[in-house]
């Protein structure tokens, strides 16, 4: 007997298998003391000394976490994606390496995409979105902020698009 079920107005067969792909902790380069809550998927990066990972945190190739970060949970850190010493990474904090640039994502094309730099001292609040910038020292982006240029200027940023309000 073949198994079917209503799904979006068509019928789908149970029987397809999807590709499943587990979620892991893998090639990691970790300093010491470095505390990770499960469940993450956490890959082929480096993190340092003294930093923490909440759950539910994806962090990608290439990326780097330097010493005494804390990087909360749901937060999406991508590929060239490089964050300094003393940094607080609040929930729900999204990275992009993807502009769209050519009116659509760059696919494989990686020469599309673009690398972040967060200095050290940056707190990033709940919910922000990161595009390619590079952040200086000390620096606070409020919560829901979207930062579309680079900073340069020590101070509190926050809005969409961020400007500096202190
Ligand atoms: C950005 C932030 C640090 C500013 O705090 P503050 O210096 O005390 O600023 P104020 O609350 O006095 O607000 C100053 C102005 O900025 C605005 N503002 C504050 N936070 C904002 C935000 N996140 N996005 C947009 N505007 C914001 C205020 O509405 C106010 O505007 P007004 O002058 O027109 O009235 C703070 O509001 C914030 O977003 N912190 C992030 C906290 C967080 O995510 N914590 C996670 C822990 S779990």
């Amino acid at each position: 007997m073949k198994l079917y079920i209503k799904f979006t107005g068509q019928l789908v067969h149970m029987k397809n298998n999807p590709n499943i792909k587990d979620i892991s902790i893998r090639d990691v380069k970790f300093g010491k003391n470095v505390t990770i809550v499960k469940p993450c998927n956490i890959y082929e990066c480096v993190i340092d000394d003294n930093t923490f990972i909440g759950p539910f945190v994806e962090i990608q190739r290439g990326v780097v976490i330097g010493k005494n970060c804390k990087i909360q949970s749901h937060s999406f850190i991508c590929e060239l994606v490089t964050i300094c010493d003393n940094c607080f990474i609040s929930h729900g904090v999204m990275f992009i390496n993807d502009k769209f640039t050519s009116g659509k994502p760059a696919g494989g094309d990686k020469s599309k995409w673009r690398s972040t730099i967060i200095g050290n001292n940056v707190s990033i609040g709940t919910n922000a979105t990161i595009l390619p910038v590079k952040i200086c020292d000390d620096v606070v982006i409020g919560a829901g902020s979207v930062i579309t240029k680079d900073i340069k200027e020590p101070g509190i940023y926050a809005g969409n698009p961020a400007k500096k309000i202190n």
